[in-house]
């Protein structure tokens, strides 16, 4: 086998390559703030103004990122999300600033409610059958509808329920369709586990949840199985593209999801960023060598496509090398 290891051979022999066309970047938008502050759990990342998004999304994409995934912290929260849905919502605000200052670049909204309910819980909270409060399945449906329906009003592209709500994407599909929304496209959150490495983000987005853990609704990292069929009742529901989220740690079922024959992403969370961050400012590790290892991890065990905090990085990374 070393014979194939020879210097010159190693760039013919690589068997999967990352590409900037395959990165999509996440971006946090809060309209409480007026100039960028750095978010402290995740080094290097930023919650924007709305007035400085469109600026964001000419550097990145004159860079190469050509997808953008945008999260919002709201100015105020209620119990029904009604900041979500509006018109003039902070993402609705800045998917259009996104398109108007570069209308090329594909806009992606997260669909959850969790950044702008008052409890942080992801949709519409009331008592279960136990009498604790937690995410009602059913009533919930009818404002990601209306969630996804004013993202596509404002311009996104994609859309990406990541409620885990049973039923979401097919709920999603006929709303989006009965607005006249056809070409707009569902990348589902399909398989996303209850994971500990969130945390950052929930500082990032202000959406920690009030109501105790997410495990009613998000799937126990023990269940590859579980995992799986997330995933196929969301091809049968309408699914335009699959996701499982974290990545780094959960390769085993982004693997077994790919034969469905539909792209998949793969969402490297905040908490994968976080770790590799941290360790890297301590100089324990080689921040680009790690980072482009998890990517190139991520790339051969079958994603199409990669939501990643690195994206900016890589984009610089991939033009060094080159
Ligand atoms: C909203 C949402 C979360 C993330 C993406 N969308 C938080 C959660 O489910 O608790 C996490 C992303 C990250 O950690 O980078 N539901
Ligand atoms: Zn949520």
């Amino acid at each position: 086998m070393r014979r194939l290891r020879g210097r010159h051979l190693l760039p013919l022999l690589t068997e999967h390559h990352l590409n900037k066309k395959d990165l999509i970047a996440p971006i946090f938008v809060d309209q409480t703030i007026t100039v960028p502050r750095p978010i402290e759990t995740m080094p290097g990342q930023n919650r924007y103004p709305v007035s400085a998004v469109g600026e964001v999304a000419t550097r990145l994409f004159r860079k190469g990122i050509w997808a953008l995934l945008l999260f919002g912290v709201p100015e105020v929260k209620d119990p029904e999300a009604s900041g979500a849905f509006d018109p003039n919502g902070v993402i609705q605000q800045a998917v259009r600033a996104v398109k108007q200052a570069v209308p090329a670049m594909v806009v992606l909204t997260d669909v959850c409610a969790c950044e702008y309910t008052s409890s942080g819980i992801c949709g519409i909270g009331g008592p279960n059958r136990c009498g604790e409060v937690d995410l009602l399945n059913d009533p919930s449906l009818a404002l990601m509808a209306d969630i996804a329906v004013s993202h596509a009003e404002a311009g996104a592209d994609i859309v990406a329920p990541s409620c885990m709500l049973d039923g979401m994407v097919i709920t999603i599909r006929h709303a989006l369709d009965q607005a006249g929304f056809q070409d707009v496209l569902i990348l589902s959150y399909s398989t996303k586990f209850a994971s500990a490495l969130y945390g950052p983000f929930r500082d990032a987005a202000d959406s920690s949840c009030f109501c105790g853990d997410r495990t009613s609704y998000q799937i126990n990292p023990a269940n590859g199985r579980e995992g799986y069929m997330e995933s196929r009742l969301d091809v049968d529901e309408g699914a335009d593209m699959l996701m499982v989220k974290p990545a780094g740690f959960y390769l085993d079922v982004l693997a077994s999801i790919t034969d469905f024959g539909l792209p998949v992403a793969a969402y490297q969370v905040s908490g994968e960023y976080a770790l590799i961050m941290a360790a890297a400012e301590n100089g324990w590790i080689n921040k680009k060598a790690v980072a482009m290892e998890s990517l190139i991890a991520i790339k051969r065990a079958g994603a199409d496509l990669i939501i990643t905090y690195f994206a900016e990085d890589v984009a610089g990374w991939l033009d060094e090398d080159c």
